[in-house]
């Protein structure tokens, strides 16, 4: 079997898919047929793309095809490209993924770019500490290990363990290892204490307050949303439950995390939120219950949907 044939054969059974019966009365997409054959093949292949192209006429070893040919049948049963690949691009970077963690949503982006913003034009001159809240695969806090100065001071936090010697790896896969400290905790439960994130924080001598940023994509899916998602997207069943679902219509981590910053009397913090568009009006509410005196402001994504909150105190 040649790479053009393996490529037609690949992209025919994953369009059959697509044009079931079953696949369209659910609105099911399984991806482009095509796209996602050329990305397990050269997976398979350990080679580029640009390799298959260039390659069309070459045979695959008997190994080769046999891997391939269990790839396909993977992807036929809805396993996501990512994780059958291993990786995933996340703001011009490569993650390693696995069924420990989510793997890296494109909206994820606007998050770490809104952090970005904020931090490059609003807050050069102040001393903070930046604190991703629920990792999972590392990709927003070593994004902006990448795209901030050396000096800036970077926790991440993950309540399972597995996800974060996966967030560890990849840590060190894109040269930042040694900017982020990686912290296994119930949301704040264990960094609060140990790394002063309430009002005085600053490095001693500088006697300078010390803002907490908190940057949280944490589960936010409610049990009714995760289940009609599915039934649309059978790949979301391939990816941890506790990584999408929270209870209280998806507001319950996010609920604790604001409950928590109240409880350890963490003053200057900015929170920015990955949220459900339908999170705004009760998120704001919440934040004014919870800890008082807050601004809550959103951000809208390309689609013109809220995506973003930012939570000030
Ligand atoms: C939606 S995933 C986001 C992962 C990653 N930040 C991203 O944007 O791709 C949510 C993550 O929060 C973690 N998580 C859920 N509940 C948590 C809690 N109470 N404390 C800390 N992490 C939690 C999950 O394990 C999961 O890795």
């Amino acid at each position: 079997m040649t790479i053009k044939e393996a490529l037609n054969w690949s992209t025919q059974r994953l369009q059959k898919i697509i044009d079931s019966e079953v696949a369209q009365t659910r609105g099911a997409e399984i991806g482009s047929a095509f796209l996602d054959s050329e990305v397990l093949l050269a997976d398979a292949l350990k080679k580029d793309r640009v390799y298959l192209l260039a390659h069309q006429g070459k045979s695959l070893t008997p190994l080769q095809k046999k891997k391939f040919e269990t790839y396909v049948r993977q992807r036929i049963k809805r396993m996501p490209v990512a994780y059958i690949a291993g990786m995933k691009e996340f703001y011009g970077l490569t993650f390693n993924v696995n069924r420990n963690v989510l793997i890296p949503r494109p909206e994820t982006e606007l998050l770490v770019d809104t952090v970005l913003k904020e931090i490059n034009y609003k807050l050069q001159t102040i001393n903070y500490k930046l604190i991703d809240v629920g990792t999972g695969s590392g990709c927003i806090a070593i994004a902006l290990a990448k795209n901030l100065p050396n000096k800036a001071s970077i926790l991440a936090s993950d309540i399972s363990s597995k996800a974060l010697s996966t967030a560890k790896k990849n840590a060190q896969r894109n040269g930042v290892a040694n900017r982020i400290h990686f912290v296994n905790s119930d949301l704040l439960t264990q960094i609060s204490t140990s790394y002063k994130l309430s009002a005085r924080g600053g490095p001693a001598s500088s006697g300078q307050a010390t803002s907490s940023i908190f940057v949280a994509n944490l589960p936010y899916l409610s049990y009714k949303q995760y289940f009609e998602a599915k039934k649309q997207y059978p790949e979301l069943a391939y990816e941890p439950k506790s990584a999408l679902v929270a209870k209280e219509n998806g507001l319950r981590e996010i609920k604790q995390l604001l409950f928590q910053i109240k409880k350890y009397h963490i003053k200057h913090a900015i929170l920015f939120l990955e949220i459900d568009p339908s999170q705004a009006k009760p998120l704001k509410a919440l934040a004014k219950k919870i800890l008082g005196d807050s601004r809550c402001v959103f951000q809208r994504d390309l689609s013109g949907r809220i995506r973003i909150a930012k939570v000030s105190l």
